[in-house]
């Protein structure tokens, strides 16, 4: 496995590699999901082709207050698992390889991006959009894997590919979980014991939230009372930062009923940790996450 952490190392050795060249985003402190990703993109290069990760913390997509200083950063751990995973290159840049001092043009991505996270956490996705556009351009990948945690990132990417008709495919894989259900995050290890307790009862809100929604005529406003009432018993030191019952391919608000296929998707504040989750509810559930038409 090779490690390098400058563009021009970078590209030397990519020079002549196998395709497909099969690309994993990460923000290092590795965890299952990650892995996942890997494997899957083990499996999509093939025998012949080339599986590249990033490990970056990527510093224009935290907002002031947000946790870039304390970001986990154990780097040969994670070089570790990535040569565990067959990974063939690692890049990792540090922020001034990345961008520049006196940069002026920046990617925004203006309707996806509106509600949830996006609403949360302004500039947070022209951060993403911005650092995985030069990460395509530099890696020069053929297809890219992200996970369906970050559903909203997936979405997002999908449609700045579309509409800026960027060469590569992008595959999003299933969120991985603990055996309680607890979505595997890089800031799970923010929790305390007393909070890694709580912590799955986000998952188990969603699917009550899901199967109340079976019907596929439920109020939204019910459902949303039905999810703040199984944190409110279940996550006695949570908070929710929101909660979006939105529709699954616009991201736009559904405003009276889910009579189609719907996301609920939500943020929950417990201890140091802001710990997000998703259920796709109702029909026709996308094996491979968000299309964008
Ligand atoms: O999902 C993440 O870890 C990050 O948002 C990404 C895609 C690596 C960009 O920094």
């Amino acid at each position: 496995m090779i490690v390098p952490s400058t563009i021009e190392g970078l590209r030397a050795e990519l020079a002549a590699v196998g395709r497909p060249l099969v690309f994993v985003p990460t923000m290092g402190a590795l965890h299952e999901g990650h892995l996942t990703l890997l494997r899957e993109a083990r499996i999509l290069a093939g025998s012949t082709g080339t599986v590249v990760a990033s490990i970056f913390v990527n510093p224009t997509q935290f907002g002031p207050g947000e946790d870039l200083d304390s970001y986990p950063k154990p780097l040969e751990r994670d070089l570790a698992l990535c040569e565990g995973e067959g990974a063939d290159v690692v890049f990792t840049p540090g922020p001034d390889e990345i961008y520049f001092e006196d940069r002026s043009i920046s990617v925004s991505e203006g309707r996806l991006s509106e509600g949830l996270c996006g609403e949360r956490r302004p500039g947070h996705f022209d951060g993403v959009c911005l650092v995985v556009l030069k990460l395509f351009n530099v890696i020069g990948c053929d297809i890219a894997v992200f996970g369906k945690k970050d559903y909203q990132q997936l979405a997002i990417i999908r449609r700045m590919v579309r509409d800026l008709n960027v060469p590569v495919e992008i595959v999003g894989v299933e969120t991985v979980r603990e055996d309680d259900g607890l979505a595997m995050s890089s800031r799970n290890a923010y929790l305390t014991k007393a909070e890694r307790a709580q912590a799955p009862g986000i998952r188990r809100a969603l699917l009550k939230l899901c199967e109340a929604a079976a019907g596929g005529n439920a109020e939204v406003a019910d459902l949303r009372a039905n999810f703040e009432s199984a944190i409110a018993a279940d996550l006695p030191d949570g908070r929710i930062d929101y909660l979006g019952i939105v529709d699954r391919s616009s991201l736009e608000p559904i405003k009276t009923v889910v009579d189609r296929p719907a996301l609920a998707a939500c943020a929950v504040h417990l201890g140091k940790a802001r710990l997000i989750d998703n259920v796709e509810i109702g029909p026709e559930s996308q094996p491979d996450g968000p299309l964008v038409s």
